[in-house]
């Protein structure tokens, strides 16, 4: 079996942490990775389920690959995350080309699983365990993957990290297959947390994001005492060349006032929220079994402007839920006009075989209605995401750089400055014409423009240099 391996990832920040672990575990057990998947003997997809949309792409990917895996039978096509919980062995069904199956649980282990491979032969099925099926204990167990220990320089993005706090979710909203993917809601040690973070710091690290599907719904019981997102992020903001700590997403219910401070009181935590709402109307909400009213939303969007002033806040939505009316629509635009969010993400619903909602009520919105909602929304988004942008023009920023900007580096380069991209401590994007030697800096940039989700500028000090 050949050692070069490629990787391609979509759906959320926990799968980017996953296939980065992934890339990490590979390289160290001798594999080689390759940019390009022509290049690959092994072809890897990390996958999501949340949406059809986002299996779809896959199944049609994996199709397409068909023809290469008869005329190359050497080479390793694996689906690994999400979807590969979900449909486990009817993979297989769909793509008998497919030689590896592994869940999110399992993909710590994927060198042993393609030492076996070649080995024993395919193909191999590596999940977790039905979360009704077997005792509470094996199954948490089997959906824990232990996460970076050593080599935490084998990264992407050197400066910024993901740390996971949490694995899975407990909150069943009726429309998620999350639960059912990632498992039974599970915090990490805090010890363990801030070993890892330390070394990220060690190896020039600057930026952390503590990651959980329901973050501040974190807890770690030891001795006696209970520990809450509020204390680890103390702990987090202790450590020596850690500047900046993020932490997504949150779950409404549990924003409590000791988070609220925490992130008031503490320099290095930044003054972002992303608190989804996924609806304005609270028959829909209840629907969603979200488990608070469009009221207590909109309380807890006070008490985070009251506490920590300045602070953005971002939004999930879905449109077009089982039985959503023009009215609930209503509601929600209503919402959405007066919590004036950073940015809002809006998904088109998309019935989950085996979810509650799934077998509860048919999916009754038409695809027409749906969009439409979905545009109108995001219409409403884009204006007060601008506006609120516009409060920007003028002043200067701090940015941590990330790298060239995507689209501005399509753009010819010419003397050595190109568009590169950052954001703020509100997590707001900053494109201006920089030098790809900047990333990981922090620098100053003054905003001179405005889009709804990206603020552009140049060099404090520097202009007329690199104009
Ligand atoms: N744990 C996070 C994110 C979960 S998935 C949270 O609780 O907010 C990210 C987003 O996908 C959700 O916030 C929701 O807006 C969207 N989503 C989840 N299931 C969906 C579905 N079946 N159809 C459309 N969008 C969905
Ligand atoms: Fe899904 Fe709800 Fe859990 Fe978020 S909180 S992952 S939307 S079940
Ligand atoms: Fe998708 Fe799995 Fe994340 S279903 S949204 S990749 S947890």
């Amino acid at each position: 079996m050949g050692k070069r391996f490629y990787i391609e990832t979509v759906g959320c920040q926990m799968n980017e942490l996953d296939s980065e672990l992934v890339m990490a575990a590979l390289i160290e057990a001798g594999y080689e990775y390759v940019p390009r998947r022509q290049d690959a003997d092994i072809i890897l997809f990390n996958t999501c389920s949340v949406r059809q949309h986002a299996e779809d792409k896959i199944y049609s990917a994996l199709g397409r690959l068909k023809h290469i895996k008869e005329q190359k039978p050497g080479k390793i096509i694996g689906v690994l995350g999400c979807m590969a919980q979900k449909d486990q062995s009817l993979i297989l069904k769909r793509a008998p080309h497919v030689d590896l199956v592994v869940g999110p649980g399992q993909v710590a282990r994927l060198p042993q699983i393609l030492e076996d491979l070649a080995e024993r032969g395919g193909p191999v099925v590596e999940v977790s365990l039905d979360r009704r099926g077997t005792s509470q204990q094996r199954v948490r167990a089997s959906f824990l993957a232990p996460d970076r220990k050593e080599r935490p320089f084998l990264r992407t993005t050197p400066h910024q990290a993901f740390v996971r706090i949490m694995f899975g979710c407990d909150k069943f909203c009726t429309y998620c297959i999350v639960p059912r993917v990632r498992g039974p809601e599970q915090s990490r040690s805090p010890w363990e947390i801030l070993d890892e973070v330390r070394q990220l710091a060690e190896h020039g690290c600057v930026e952390v994001t503590l990651l959980g599907q329901t973050v501040n719904s974190y807890q770690w019981k030891e001795a006696g005492r209970s520990m809450r997102l509020s204390d680890l992020l103390s702990r987090v903001h202790e450590v020596e060349g850690i500047r900046r700590v993020k932490f997504v997403t949150n779950y409404p219910c549990d924003m409590t006032p000791d988070l609220l401070q925490a992130v008031r009181d503490l320099p290095k935590v930044c003054p972002y929220f992303h608190v989804p709402a996924q609806s304005g109307s609270n028959r829909i909400l209840q629907r969603m079994k979200r488990g608070y009213t469009v009221e207590e939303y909109r309380e807890i969007l006070a008490a985070i402007r009251e506490t920590v002033p300045g602070a953005s806040v971002t939004s999930d939505f879905i449109v077009g839920f089982c039985g959503e009316s023009e009215e609930d629509f209503e509601a929600t635009v209503r919402l959405v006009e007066d919590a004036r969010f950073k940015n809002s993400f809006i998904f088109k619903y998309s019935p989950r075989p085996g979810t509650k909602a799934d077998e509860l009520w048919p999916d009754d919105v038409p695809e027409e209605v749906k969009r439409r909602r979905n545009n109108e929304l995001l219409a409403i988004q884009n204006r007060i995401g601008e506006e609120e942008n516009r409060r920007f023009v003028g002043r200067q920023v701090e940015v941590l750089v990330e790298g060239p900007s995507k689209a501005g580096g399509k753009r010819p380069a010419s003397d050595g400055v190109i568009q590169m991209t950052g954001r703020t401590v509100c997590d707001r994007i900053v494109v201006f014409p920089g030098s790809p030697t900047l990333t990981g800096q922090f620098v100053q940039v003054t905003i001179e423009d405005v889009s709804p989700v990206t603020l552009f500028g140049h060099l404090a000090g520097l202009q007329g240099a690199v104009s």
